[in-house]
């Protein structure tokens, strides 16, 4: 029987109550196809740097290198000054596992909970290719004259072509691979970051030529904006850099009906891939068995998906569509009608 090793960090706020459902389906879904995980917990997160002064020490770092995927609950602590947690752990291991692709699906499982007027659940099903490892992201630049009045702060976009020429191609790959309205559009700025998105461009239709059968298009960041809310149908696959991907994601999960629903794996399809709700933490719902457990559950199908166990991920986002349907009120926290571990429970029975 295929063996994965799936490291699991559940993190902070409601991450542990969000991944130990996704583990329940993990369960279920295991003993119906042929295959097996086994999981390592780690504690990484708030509470152990609180404790111990530790982020993400080398040792772990070492060991999450060795398995199969990643499963990670949410990182934030509000005792914890923002940005030590999110740049020490979450993109941390991003960079450190060169983890260069951000894959954000965009779907709506049922129009009731879209908040765009006359949309249904075929109208919004695009999915978000966001590049992971480089732009603002990288932490380039500096203060001159901190704290004066002379101060000067610089943070700078590194795009390099290895780095864009890499996503790229995965975002045509990915659209060949869909099989859908077989297109890949390029969210950029090139009328006014005339440098780096001229390398992006120009990358974007040399890696196209390679691809006949599928068709570019491209869309400014405001713009696409404005079309996903207006005409998200014309969307098929994304490709866009860190900084405008991390933006578009957060208004796609809102078009598909929240965060509660918005699942994102982050990839190294030659390294291990890292799966994880894209909500955060939610500290205010923490411990009260009331958060949407269904991100979590959506990033689990992700990551069986990305590891060779398709069938098992269709089976999850088949329930997982049922149970959107045929069950809940709504997909926001406290009013699903539900509780969270009801919902992880719902998902497994309506397993096929
Ligand atoms: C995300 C988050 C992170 C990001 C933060 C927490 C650093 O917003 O995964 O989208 O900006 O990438
Ligand atoms: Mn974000």
């Amino acid at each position: 029987m295929k063996t994965y090793r799936i490291a699991v960090i559940p993190g902070d706020g409601t991450g542990p109550e969000v991944v130990r459902e996704g583990l329940k389906v993990l369960e279920a879904i295991q003993s119906k196809f042929e295959f097996k995980c086994e999981t390592a917990e780690y504690d990484v997160g708030g509470e152990r740097y609180l404790k111990t002064g530790e982020v993400l020490p080398d040792s772990v770092l070492e060991e999450l290198k060795t398995f199969e995927a990643i499963y990670l609950g949410a990182i934030g602590h509000p005792e914890v000054k923002p940005g030590i947690l999110e740049k020490g752990i979450l993109l941390n291991l991003r960079f450190a596992l060169d983890q260069y692709i951000n894959l954000r699906p965009v779907i709506l499982y049922d129009k009731r909970f879209c908040p765009l007027a006359n949309k249904e659940e075929k109208d919004v099903d695009f999915i978000v290719v966001r590049e992971n490892t480089e732009g603002l992201y990288c932490g380039a630049g500096g203060f001159l004259k901190k704290d004066t009045l002379d101060e000067v702060a610089v943070q700078e976009s590194i795009n390099t072509y290895k780095g864009v020429e890499r996503c790229i191609r995965f975002a045509f790959e990915y659209a060949k691979k869909r099989n859908k309205r077989k297109q890949v559009t390029l969210c950029g700025k090139t009328n006014v970051l005339t440098f780096a998105f001229d390398l992006w461009e120009r990358t974007f239709y040399k890696v196209a030529k390679n691809y006949p059968d599928i068709k570019t298009d491209y869309a400014h960041v405001d713009a696409t904006c404005m079309w996903m809310v207006k005409n998200p149908e014309w969307f098929d696959v994304i490709v866009t850099d860190n900084m405008f991907g991390d933006i578009i994601t957060d208004l796609g999960a809102m078009v598909q009906g929240g965060m509660g629903i918005a699942a994102g794996g982050n990839l190294n399809p030659e390294g291990v891939s890292m799966f994880e709700p894209i909500g955060g933490s939610a500290p205010k719902y923490t411990g009260k068995n009331v958060i949407n457990p269904l991100a979590a559950i959506c990033a689990l199908s992700l990551m069986l998906d990305t590891i060779g166990e398709d069938k098992a991920a269709k089976s999850i986002e088949d329930s997982v569509k049922r149970v959107v349907k045929e069950k809940l009120e709504s997909l926001s926290a406290g009013k699903m009608g539900y509780s969270t571990s009801e919902v992880g429970d719902l998902v497994v029975e309506n397993l096929t």
